[in-house]
């Protein structure tokens, strides 16, 4: 088995020939980069392991007061986030085929995924349970309220599951999805409640907004945008944020000092590390700004793991997520890219935070999950060559998951967290 980059190279090699052909390529290379891991960084060694985030903390290390939304506590020392996966028979939450919101990148078994074990993992914390997801509490406690997942398309696929978790107790005629632009809209008509979905896979300004044509390989991003997006999510009760993987390009990062009108565009580059900082500093800013933390609540998702390479975790070079139904049993696992420098970064930055933000800590326990991509098992973006389809390694995707699948657990862990905090 040939190691996807090697085949990508020889490919270009064969298309000098043709113009229209190599454009094709590169733009399927692209994609392939983007989407079948190659994700560089460009971070040195960790420098200390942060703190535990997962109950919100102040800068002094006092708990905040009561939180808005809670009705009870999670057991006094348990993080949620530190457990294993068990096999559980009563899931999946819900059917793919009952679910009619999935986008067809993820519906694994409409594509040919020939088996579903990976829908039967629970997430059992070490320490606690976690509450059963009760969607009737969920939407009486969203009557009147929207709550806004923002971010890139690994968000999108947490706000999908919400929907689904949450679809079927609404009647046909009572319940609506429309897309405008950035913004998806889920509404519940007879709880007078949205559930939203806006894209802005940087949080600031770039030029990737594009929701559809958003493919760009020279990635630019604007400093002290947010509002050009945030203006879109004031007056939201719930916030979800997630960005990370589109920091991933493993170069420097070209960071916009002026407009994108300007026509000779004055850029300075930032390591990935300053820029995601500098990122993550901007969102906690408009937060701080424009929440109103006794009636509102924000979360940020860590960083959704990839399974591109199999010597991450044992297995064969030049392989990736591709076949792979079984999870990965050490629980030290962590992958090789760079989700312990990036988690670093915002544990700084959420240390020094005047907001209560709720911390999803899902990397880790995803992470384990390399059962749990849609693999070769999706919609394709461009039909595929004769030579993809000899090698399925070279097209599977492994960054994105399955719905249902892991990103349910994620929505549990939300709802464990909003009501238990
Ligand atoms: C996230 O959870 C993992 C596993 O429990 C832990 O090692 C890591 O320190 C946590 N990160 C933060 C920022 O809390
Ligand atoms: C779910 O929440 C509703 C509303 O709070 C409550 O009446 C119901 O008993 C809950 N269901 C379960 C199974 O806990
Ligand atoms: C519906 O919810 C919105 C907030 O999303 C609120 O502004 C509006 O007043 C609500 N309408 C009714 C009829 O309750
Ligand atoms: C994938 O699994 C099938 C069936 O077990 C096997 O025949 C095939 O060789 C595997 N492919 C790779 C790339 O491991």
């Amino acid at each position: 088995m040939k190691p996807p980059l090697s085949s990508s190279s020889s490919l270009l090699r064969k298309a000098r020939l043709s113009p229209y052909l190599f454009t094709l390529l590169a733009f399927i290379l692209f994609v392939a980069i983007l989407y079948g891991e190659d994700f560089a960084c460009i971070f040195g060694e960790p420098l200390q392991i942060v703190t535990d985030l997962g109950q919100p903390v102040s800068r002094t290390g006092k708990k905040w007061g009561k939180l808005p939304f809670a009705i009870g506590k999670t057991e006094e020392g348990c993080d949620v986030f530190s457990g294993r996966w068990v096999w559980d028979e009563s899931r999946p939450l819900y059917q793919e085929s009952e679910c009619p919101y999935i986008q067809p990148q993820l519906t694994c078994q409409e594509h040919g995924r020939p088996e579903k074990d990976y829908q039967y993992w629970r997430w059992q914390p070490h320490d606690c349970s976690l509450p059963s997801f009760n969607a009737t509490l969920m939407l009486e406690t969203l009557r009147g309220k929207r709550m806004m997942f923002v971010g890139d398309s690994l968000n999108r696929g947490q706000y999908v599951s919400m929907v689904c978790l949450l679809h079927s107790i609404i009647p046909e005629e009572a319940k609506s999805m429309e897309t405008f632009d950035s913004l998806t809209v889920f509404t519940a008509k007879e709880y007078n409640a949205t559930i939203e979905f806006y894209w802005a896979p940087f949080l600031l300004e770039s030029n990737s907004d594009n929701a559809v044509v958003h493919r760009i390989p020279d990635r630019i991003v604007r400093k002290g945008s947010i509002n050009k997006h945030g203006r879109h999510w004031k007056g939201v009760d719930i916030l979800v944020f997630n960005t990370y993987l589109w920091w991933m390009t493993g170069l420097k990062m070209k960071i916009l000092l002026g407009s994108f009108d300007d026509e000779v565009k004055d850029t300075v580059e930032l390591s990935t590390e300053d820029a995601y900082r500098m990122a993550m500093k901007s969102m906690l800013r408009w937060v701080r700004k424009n929440m109103d933390p006794k009636k509102s609540r924000v979360f940020f998702a860590s960083m959704s793991p990839s399974h591109g390479k199999s010597i991450d975790w044992g297995g064969e070079a030049g392989l990736n997520c591709y076949n792979e139904t079984s999870l990965i049993d050490d629980p030290n696992y962590w992958g090789s890219d760079c989700r312990r420098s990036v988690m670093q970064v915002i544990g700084e930055v959420f240390a020094e935070s005047k907001f209560p933000i709720t911390f999803l800590n899902i990397t880790q326990l995803s992470g384990y999950r390399k059962d749990a991509h849609t693999s070769i098992y999706k919609q394709q973006w461009n039909p595929l060559t004769p030579e993809q389809k000899a090698n399925p390694v070279s097209y599977a995707d492994c960054v994105h998951w399955c719905l249902p699948g892991l990103q349910d657990t994620w929505n549990e862990l939300l709802f464990a967290k909003l009501f238990y905090p």
